[in-house]
């Protein structure tokens, strides 16, 4: 089965399977202190800079909690959009793990600006109220779009300018980096993030992402909550190996400069059909389009994919790096034939 459903939805990369079975001679140190981590450390810091500090986890929504942790007090609060991952889809692991409350924005694509935060850094100081600690953005965002370099370090400024810190949920940060044609350095420390979430799994891993902390004073204790936040990995040099077969070379630009052609090629051509209207720019390696329901569902029977929004019809169609420009055309010719079938 091939599916437009989910990046999760794609297999690993034969090169990461490879970087698996060489790291799978002999025994290493468990929990992190083998060559593998200590490699996987210096690449990060290569893409992000000298003073990044890498903790390697198991999942997403495992780096967006143990970074919220790290940044935020029993009293603070984090302010994301609505669509915001962390918000809609970690089962309310950032309120119940990392003990934090969500002031949500709702927003057309996906994106906050430096007036919604200032917007919702309020009552500061005043004991009833939480206090907003943490600005957490997602790049490339959960709606396929993306942040500019310009519009990253205008939320920075903003944060740091009200005393708030910038996360970033990178799950697909190499997806912006190769949309924007720029490094991971160039989209996040240089434009004043403070934390990343950055993410491997959609991007060809089997399993693993990483809390970049770039403000060094942000990691301490750190090493700790990942322990306490389960997120502590005993056979640790099988995520690190992973992490240096993905990011020591150009296999993450790769991949996601591969996945991102797709969803372009994909919106190319359901664009040429009177019958869809593509609902969000095309920036990454997601295209969302509202497809008229019998067309979808005739669709969907070949190629699995998600409905983002029941009322409107719209639906999620991801592209991978496993996506193929033959898969590509096969699902637009098949979402063809099904509109042209439709009574007029
Ligand atoms: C924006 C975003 N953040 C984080 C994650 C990571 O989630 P998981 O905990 O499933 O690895 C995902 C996965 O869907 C995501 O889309």
């Amino acid at each position: 089965m091939k599916s437009f459903a989910s990046d999760n939805y794609a297999g690993v990369h034969p090169d990461i399977l490879a970087a698996l079975a060489t790291a799978n001679e002999g025994h290493a140190v468990s929990y992190g202190a083998d060559p593998w981590t200590a490699r996987a450390e210096a690449v990060l810091r290569d893409h992000f800079g000298p003073q990044a500090h890498a903790l390697i986890v198991f999942n997403g929504s495992g780096a967006n909690v143990l970074a919220l942790r790290c940044a935020c007090r029993p009293w603070e609060a984090v302010i994301c959009a609505e669509s915001a991952h962390v918000n809609v889809d970690e089962g309310g692991a950032p309120e119940r793990i990392a003990g934090v409350k969500l002031l949500t924005v709702p927003t057309a694509d996906g994106k906050l600006t430096p007036a919604d935060v200032r917007t919702h850094v309020t009552r500061v100081g005043d004991e009833h109220a939480v206090q907003p600690r943490v600005v957490t953005i997602t790049q490339s965002t959960e709606l396929g779009t993306r942040y500019t370099e310009a519009e990253t370090a205008a939320l920075a400024a903003t944060a740091h300018e009200l005393g708030l810190l910038l996360h970033v949920d990178g799950a697909r940060l190499a997806n912006a980096a190769a949309g924007l044609d720029t490094g991971l350095k160039e989209i996040t420390t240089d434009a004043g993030v403070d934390i990343v979430s950055l993410g491997g799994t959609k991007n060809g891993m089997v399993l693993g992402e990483a809390v970049v902390f770039l403000e060094p004073g942000l990691a301490e204790g750190a090493r700790y909550l990942r322990k306490q936040t389960l997120q502590l990995a005993s056979k640790a040099r099988f995520l690190a190996a992973q992490f240096v077969a993905m990011f020591e070379g150009d296999l993450w630009l790769r991949n996601a400069r591969h996945a991102n052609a797709m969803a372009a090629r994909l919106a190319r051509h359901l664009s040429a059909l009177p019958a869809i209207t593509i609902t969000q720019a095309v920036e990454a390696n997601g295209v969302f389009a509202i497809i008229p329901g019998p067309a979808a569902e005739a669709a969907r029977n070949s190629w699995p994919f998600y409905t983002w929004n029941e009322t409107t019809g719209e639906v999620r169609l991801m592209c991978s790096w496993d996506t193929t420009e033959d898969e590509v055309d096969a699902f637009a010719r098949t979402v063809g034939d099904a509109c042209a079938a439709l009574p007029a």
